[in-house]
């Protein structure tokens, strides 16, 4: 059985005081959050090793929003994966589209990042996801095709194993815009198709599968009902802990 997740984003969001007075308010919840959803809180990097103690005897888990292309050196600025596995972060998120268009990070800057975040024995969750554009010229499963052959598809199935995909349209994001359930789902079956010819249908039936993109309580029950939607990655309403935790209750 694929595992349930649903992590928050909180971006570039929230002072120190602030990001810990989020996590705390959501770790007071705790005994309203189903057992077997995993949720994991992705602060920004400079907050990880507070939050972490913060959490610390909670089941939440902890991911950074990104990691470097190298290992360690001299890199001003950066912050590596095993840095961010030091502060008990077990996830990464990486290839945000915010990432990709602000930051111009490439597929091959993408492959780089998961490959280190594998090798510290991070889970790295890998974002993909069509633009506007791209979606009203019907390339959107060429896109994002092309996005995991480039990434995650070029992974050994025992590395591909501790991969989470995360399908975040682009013109959702932030944008109060949702992907309907018939065309998220649509996607992350096809997501799934191609995980069992790429892998095998043990990858393809274990892999967790979440979307991104305008998610709240108010759309994440219809959501989380499609068959091939094993969650969400929720930027905006990640910051409001009640309706956090409202989204975590949202699988039937
Ligand atoms: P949003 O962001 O929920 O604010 O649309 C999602 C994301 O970027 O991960």
């Amino acid at each position: 059985m694929r595992p349930q997740i649903v992590a928050g984003n909180w971006k570039m969001n929230n002072d120190l005081d602030e990001g810990r007075q989020l996590a705390k308010s959501i770790k007071e919840h705790q005994d309203d959050i189903p057992s077997d959803v995993t949720v994991i809180l992705a602060p920004p990097f400079i907050h990880l090793s507070d939050i972490s103690r913060e959490i610390m005897d909670s089941p939440l888990q902890l991911a950074a929003q990104n990691c470097a292309t190298e290992e360690k050196g001299a890199f001003t600025g950066e912050v590596s994966a095993s840095m961010i596995r030091s502060t008990g972060a077990r996830y990464v998120i990486i290839g945000h589209s915010e990432r990709r268009s602000y930051y111009n990070e490439t597929d091959e800057i993408v492959h780089k990042k998961i490959q280190l975040a594998l090798k510290h024995d991070l889970y790295p969750i890998v974002c993909v996801g069509e633009s506007l554009t791209q979606r009203e010229n019907d390339q959107y499963f060429s896109v994002v095709e092309a996005q995991l052959d480039n990434t995650v598809f070029k992974l050994s199935a025992e590395d591909f194993g501790r991969v989470v995909v995360a399908y975040e349209p682009v013109w959702a994001i932030g944008t109060g815009k949702t992907a309907t359930p018939e065309q998220a789902q649509e996607m992350h079956a096809f997501i799934r198709k191609k995980i069992q010819e790429n892998f095998s249908s043990d990858a393809a039936e274990n892999t967790a599968i979440l979307y991104g993109g305008s998610c709240k309580p108010a759309n994440a029950a219809e959501l989380f009902s499609q068959p091939d939607i094993d969650g969400g990655l929720i930027g905006g309403a990640s910051l409001k802990p009640g309706d956090f935790v409202e989204i975590t209750k949202s699988f039937t």
